[in-house]
């Protein structure tokens, strides 16, 4: 199986692009920028990846993040991604990144955006890896942020294909950032928000981002099951749903594949990433491995997460043919 999915086109619609920060590379970046780490090794680093919880998990996120801070960091960063994503057959990929988490600690907005931006470039010519830019809020700052943010965002629209919602969801629901979501609209972005398995009123959020925002898809969603009718408002609109079992498993007690497996038997487009992968030990491969599926869902899965992506139809049908 590990080689039928090794050879599979493969595609990633949930990847949060500081989540790809190996230990190896932050230790590189610290050096490069005179930062001085609280661990000696490695293997110190990986020691410290306790998570039970998202907030256990977010803080070690946010600290990690700290060692990027100039243009070729965040281009390393972006090329090393791209790099392992190469390495596994992906073709396609919607990177997720954080502006607010690097303009928050005074890295400017165009330090982020052209880093990325230049390395996406190259992994296109010389990786033959394509991918585009989401830009996610943080929902545990204020929305009037989100909404500057959204503001600086727009001299580098063509660089961005939609918005996303991320970090704390507990006491942020979608609707905080209802207005932020429609200009975001307004501007021609694409709209998607992480709706977290197993967080306090996840199905409320689920309802509020597909009913009253409008997404184009959700973040995780699986505890949309708890809700019959919504999963059929889900599937009439075919709307997707970008799963990640391995970091379910990390931030509840379970990856949650039973509900991933029953969301795909109902023909819902349920598609399986990585989240966080540096931090998760996983990658794609990794998380297609776990779920222990027979080849013909894996090529469903695959057919799903194609379909959805945000690409040309023509571009979506040219991934979708080497399927067939
Ligand atoms: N930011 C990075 N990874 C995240 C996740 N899994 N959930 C919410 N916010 C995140
Ligand atoms: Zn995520």
């Amino acid at each position: 199986m590990t080689d039928f999915i090794a050879g599979l086109p493969k595609c990633e619609l949930h990847l949060h692009i500081e989540g790809t920060l190996e230990p190896e590379l932050k230790f590189d970046l610290a050096a490069r920028n005179g930062i001085a780490l609280p661990y000696s090794s490695v293997e110190e680093i990986r020691a410290a990846y306790e998570f039970d919880s998202l907030t256990t998990f977010l803080k070690v996120y946010y600290e990690g993040m700290q060692v990027l801070r100039t243009e070729p960091d965040f281009y390393d960063l972006a090329m090393a991604y791209l790099r392992k994503a190469a390495s596994q057959n992906v073709r396609y990929a919607e990177i997720f990144f954080d502006p607010q988490a690097h303009t928050s600690r005074g890295v400017p907005f165009d330090i982020v955006i052209r880093g990325l931006r230049r390395a996406l470039l190259d992994a296109e010519t010389q990786l033959g890896v394509r991918a585009q830019l989401i830009m996610c809020f943080l929902r545990d700052f204020q929305a009037e942020y989100a909404m500057a943010t959204l503001l600086e965002s727009l001299p580098y629209k063509e660089w961005i294909v939609g918005v996303g919602l991320d970090s704390d969801e507990r006491g942020n629901p979608p609707a905080k950032f209802a207005a932020v979501y429609e200009r975001a609209r307004q501007e021609g972005y694409l709209l998607t928000m992480h709706c977290d398995v197993d967080q306090d009123n996840s199905v409320e959020h689920i309802r509020q981002a597909v009913q009253d925002i409008g997404v184009n898809r959700v973040d995780h969603g699986v505890n949309v099951l708890e809700d019959p009718g919504l999963v059929e408002e889900i599937l009439e609109k075919g709307l997707g749903l970008t799963c990640c079992p391995i970091s379910n498993g990390y931030v509840t007690e379970s990856m949650k594949i039973e509900g991933i497996r029953k969301l795909l038997d109902l023909g819902v487009r349920v598609t399986i990433n990585s989240d966080d992968p540096a931090y998760f030990n996983g990658y794609v491969q990794e998380n297609l491995e776990a779920l222990n599926f027979s080849e013909e869902d894996l090529v469903r899965l695959q057919r799903n997460a194609f379909e959805i992506t945000w690409l040309p139809r023509h571009l979506k049908d040219g991934y979708l043919a080497e399927l067939d």
